[in-house]
């Protein structure tokens, strides 16, 4: 039985007074960085009063767990926070950098980092770009804040809606079909990706940099200052000459430190 179920909930209140959702939202963005700014603030409370329908406990209740630190809860309101919408090749122009990028620079062995990685649709899509161009060695750190996130990755299964960008001849090559609906990555793609569970919310340093790193369709959910903080944590990360890449709505300030703009939403360390 998980901590959830001590959450008073047969008669569940789901209503939620500003200063209760207050604190949801102050919670949300100091422990990850995600904003929910006054015009999406309604969006929020919408899904806290869902998840608290669903699953039948009071929404005051849930927020004390949370600020004690249940993981059950913690993962259960980040589940609901962090929106994970992704799909195979999206903003395909980045995968077709990387490789001419790689072979540009004669890299023998590349190193990606692919941040805010969701279920596993980017990461994915990097390994199959970089299998196709006749580069195989090579690696893939994936990573995500949401646990849920990784263990799709590690699974590796995805509906058929998700892969509308991968033709014919790269799914027959790289996946297995399993029903209708259903697609599963070969189980060799996943030996280059490491999966490792990341706040970008939280500074950290890797020993070795990265050839090239992707956090895109993530900065949107973050603020000014959020922003700012990750893309130095990002740009630290990175190899001299390294890019990175951001989301095609995301164009970032070209007076970012140490980058220069190379293209639609990539950017190359400078310095
Ligand atoms: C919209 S998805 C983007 C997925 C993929 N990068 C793409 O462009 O298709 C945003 C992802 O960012 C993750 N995320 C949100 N806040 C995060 C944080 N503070 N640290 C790491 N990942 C975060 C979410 O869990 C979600 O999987």
């Amino acid at each position: 039985m998980n901590s959830m179920s001590n959450v008073p909930g047969d008669n569940p209140d789901n209503s939620l007074p500003i200063g209760l959702l207050q604190r949801f939202r102050e919670y949300a963005y100091e422990r990850y960085g995600i904003h929910f700014h006054d015009a999406k603030i309604d969006i929020l409370k919408m899904k806290l009063q869902k998840m608290s329908s669903l699953h039948g406990f009071s929404l005051p209740g849930f927020y004390s767990l949370l600020a004690t630190g249940d993981p059950d809860a913690g993962e259960l309101f980040l589940g609901e926070i962090a929106v994970g919408h992704t799909f195979f090749f999206r903003e395909s122009d980045h995968f077709t950098h990387l490789v001419t990028d790689i072979t540009n620079r004669s890299l023998q062995h590349p190193v990606v980092w692919c941040a805010a990685s969701s279920s596993g649709e980017e990461p994915y899509s990097i390994v199959i770009s970089l299998l196709e161009a006749g580069i195989h060695s090579f690696k893939v750190l994936a990573s995500d804040v949401k646990p849920e996130a990784l263990a799709a990755i590690h699974r590796g299964r995805y509906h058929v809606n998700q892969l509308q960008n991968v033709d014919a001849s790269l799914r027959k090559r790289y996946f297995t079909r399993l029903d209708e609906y259903t697609f599963a990555v070969r189980p060799e793609l996943r030996k280059y990706l490491a999966i490792k569970r990341l706040n970008l919310h939280e500074s950290f340093f890797f020993e070795t940099p990265f050839d090239y790193v992707f956090c895109r369709n993530v900065m949107i959910y973050f603020d000014e200052r959020g922003r700012n903080r990750v893309l130095h944590t990002l740009v630290d990360n990175l190899s001299p000459k390294g890019v990175l890449y951001v989301g095609h709505s995301e164009a970032l300030l070209t007076t970012t430190p140490n980058i220069r703009k190379e293209g639609p939403a990539s950017y190359r360390r400078v310095g």
